[in-house]
């Protein structure tokens, strides 16, 4: 500790950084065009220079008070880029000198981090966030995450992740935005902004990184760093639509995936990284690989050593090596022996630089130190973090209207493993995130029913093992009460990274609890929180209501508990459908027409074929009446735009927000196209017997289209059908 308070006086003492003298490099003129100072700067960098800037390493793991700053003297003064794993300011700032002063043309590093779903302030996993429909919103979070990331000494966060995915064993859907490109591509295009707002050299910025590039959802069995088959089609038309989206939203830079795309690794794939991204979609910013994904081509197949590896890796267009050291290694001889060319360097390394300078950091390379109290879970923070929270879960099942709560229950069970929790509900990839910071389901319902109804607690069982000590306390608990509310899900770590599973759903010990607890005849409400949609073939008969609340963040316990009263009214709608087993996966709504789409043919023969709950599907506490969908036109030319338009009208007890889905049906085409796709959504509020217009424009280079295997859109003429709630309308598009 001694030694990192001597380091950060050090630092305060010198300024860093010294205002650029008349005579100074143009790199160093604050004023001049990013271009300008690019050029310049890598004309006057040695390939030594160049190459270090390439590579990135780790920095702030060690938390030995006695030491905490000893790493810096091991990290190269001329590092590209280090991933900060400390979230402290200062630290950052005394490897940041050393970069400012050590090198001999002073570049920052760029310091990365993975800022997932927030920062401190812990907001729901991504897959929930799009259950919100409301990107908005995500958006406020996400600079809210960015603010205080930016205050704790990171400049970018390898977020956010849209890799569609419709195989909810793969532990990663918690990261994504669901099943749906489209969706994908509005929440990651939401989550970019949020984080690089308006200009990436303001002080609370950071840049993007969009991952993993790409089709790394697709997975094979749902298994992590499994290989991926996808045919071309299904890449353009699904896998790289929100790539594309963000991209275009000035993303500033890319993570290769670990996968292989049909035999070519992502991280080794030039179709992809450079013809796509760089060429066609005109990306000037960089791409990094995955951790160590270079080294892992020698596993994949495709690189004899590290050295091939290397060299695959950078002439793909991977410019930036996360982690395996291979560039610093073996970059030099490369070029040496003619495999790699100083121009190819320039490029990368300018990309690099680019970067560097929209962020602002040759001109403001520190953190300007702050209280972590004025830092993190500002009032406001958390207040977006409740209300995004509240919006992301979703009433799967109300019977007779089990919720809210009524004032008949006086008393209430709280029952399961989930309900006195508080790591759990952060989700994973929560790393600077805090239990203590997290309210639980439990204490959320005490504040909300505090002098209306009595709570009685019993925990029941464990997430999983088999231990069933605890039923009886919790039949006790059950059998005295008018209501029983049961907290049941997934641990943090049974998502993301690594965290595959066989069957989606919950242990045998969660289903045996409900089990018992149904035989007392009482109602029973479902609360789950879990990183992935879950298989509830057994539980749901047993269950009266169900709220799905993912993995909340640190406001859930309240949002729950509003949902749960009344005092929210729930508007979250599932961005990925539950199959009704796990053998049913892949289930997906925008499914291709099957070839006998009749009664009984190509049906499980088993179970019901269809899913238990579709994607979009999810209640609320009030009813929504949907006018006739009124088209402006019934036939449309190409240049055209056709208007939709619905009434929907909240002819319930309670004011709440619809969200209406927009799906366009191609029914003939040269090539089968899915039943349906998404093509946009709204939502808004409805006060009680309030009604409005939502409005759908069809453009049809952008709705109607389908792209082709080089990704150009390819609009043909004929029959299409807009869908909206129960409402299928035909138009016509003609030449
Ligand atoms: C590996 C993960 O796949 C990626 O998502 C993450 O950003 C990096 N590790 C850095 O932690």
């Amino acid at each position: 500790m001694k030694q990192l308070i001597i380091l950060s006086l050090i630092v305060l003492l010198s300024s860093g950084y010294t205002q650029p003298n008349a005579g100074d490099p143009i790199y160093k003129d604050k004023n001049a065009p990013i271009e300008d100072r690019v050029k310049d700067l890598v004309g006057r960098m040695t390939l030594e220079e160049k190459i270090l800037q390439l590579n990135q390493s780790t920095y702030g793991i060690n938390t030995n008070v006695n030491n905490i700053g000893e790493e810096t003297k091991f990290i190269p003064p001329g590092i590209g880029s280090l991933i900060f794993f400390s979230h402290d300011p200062v630290l950052r700032n005394v490897v940041q000198k050393k970069a400012m002063t050590e090198s001999r043309l002073g570049i920052p590093i760029l310091f990365g981090f993975d800022v997932i779903h927030g920062f401190r302030t812990v907001y729901p996993i991504s897959l929930a966030q799009a259950c919100s429909w409301n990107p908005a919103l995500v958006t406020k979070a996400c600079e809210v995450a960015a603010k205080e990331a930016a205050q704790s000494g990171i400049d970018w966060t390898f977020s956010p992740m849209i890799d569609v995915s419709r195989d909810p064993r793969w532990g990663r859907v918690a990261e994504c935005y669901g099943e749906d490109p489209y969706t994908n591509a509005i929440f990651g295009v939401a989550t970019v902004n949020g984080y690089q707002g308006k200009n990436l050299a303001d002080p609370y910025s950071i840049a993007a990184c969009l991952k993993h590039f790409v089709g790394y959802g697709r997975s094979e069995g749902g298994r992590d760093y499994q290989s991926t088959d996808i045919s071309t089609q299904s890449l353009w038309e699904t896998y790289l639509v929100p790539y594309e989206a963000c991209i275009k939203a000035g993303a500033s830079s890319v993570m290769s995936a670990f996968n292989d795309i049909s035999g070519v690794p992502a991280t080794s794939n030039h179709y992809l990284l450079t013809e796509v991204l760089k060429n066609k979609w005109k990306h000037d910013g960089f791409v990094v690989s995955d951790w160590d994904a270079i080294e892992q081509l020698t596993y994949q197949g495709v690189a004899a050593d590290r050295k091939e590896a290397g060299y695959k890796a950078f002439t793909a267009g991977v410019e930036m090596d996360m982690k395996d050291s291979i560039y610093a290694e073996f970059m030099s001889q490369l070029i040496d022996e003619k495999k790699i060319s100083i121009g190819q360097i320039n490029d990368a390394v300018s990309r690099v630089l680019r970067i560097k300078f929209r962020l602002g950091l040759f001109d403001n390379p520190y953190t300007t130190v702050e209280d972590e109290k004025d830092r993190y879970l500002q009032k406001e923070s958390i207040q977006i973090a409740a209300k995004l929270a509240a919006e992301t879960m979703v009433l799967l099942k109300n019977e007779k209207q089990t919720l809210p709560i009524n004032n008949s229950y006086k008393k209430i069970a709280l029952i399961g493993p989930m309900a006195m929790d508080k790591a759990n509900l952060l989700g994973a990839w929560s790393y600077n995130g805090k239990a203590t910071d997290v309210e639980t389901i439990r204490e959320g319902l005490e504040k909300e029913l505090k002098n209306k109804a009595t709570i009685q607690y019993a925990k029941g069982c464990d997430f999983d093992g088999n231990d069933s000590s605890g039923f009886d306390s919790a039949l006790q608990v059950a059998k005295s009460s008018d209501i029983i509310l049961v907290c049941l899900g997934e641990k943090n770590e049974w998502s993301g990274e690594n965290a595959t599973r066989s069957t989606i759903s919950l242990p045998a010990i969660q289903e045996k609890l409900v089990n018992e607890l149904a035989k007392t005849g009482k109602p029973i409400v479902l609360i789950l929180s879990n990183g992935r949609p879950l298989e509830l073939a057994r539980l749901e008969p047993l269950a009266n209501a169900i709220v799905e609340i993912w993995q909340p963040g640190i406001a859930g316990g309240s949002a729950v508990a509003g949902i749960l009263s009344g005092s929210i009214n729930p508007s979250g709608k599932l961005a990925m459908t539950f199959p009704l087993t796990t053998g049913q996966i892949p289930v997906y709504y925008n499914q291709r027409q099957s070839a006998r789409p009749f009664k009984k043919q190509g049906l499980y023969q088993d179970i019901s074929s269809k899913p238990l709950y579709w994607f979009g599907h999810g209640l609320s506490y009030t009813t929504y009446q949907y006018g006739d969908v009124k088209l402006s036109a019934t036939k449309i030319k190409r240049t055209d735009k056709l208007t939709a338009e619905v009434e929907v009208t909240n002819t319930g007890a309670m004011a709440g927000a619809e969200t209406v889905l927009w799906y366009i049906s191609d029914p003939v085409c040269s090539i089968s196209r899915p039943i349906k796709e998404l093509k946009y959504f709204e939502k808004k509020e409805l006060t009680k017997g309030g009604k409005t217009v939502f409005t759908f424009t069809i453009d049809p280079i952008r709705d109607l289209s389908y792209v082709n295997s080089t990704g150009d859109p390819i609009l043909e003429s004929g029959e299409f059908f807009v869908l909206v709630n129960n409402q299928k309308i035909k138009f016509e598009l003609v030449d």
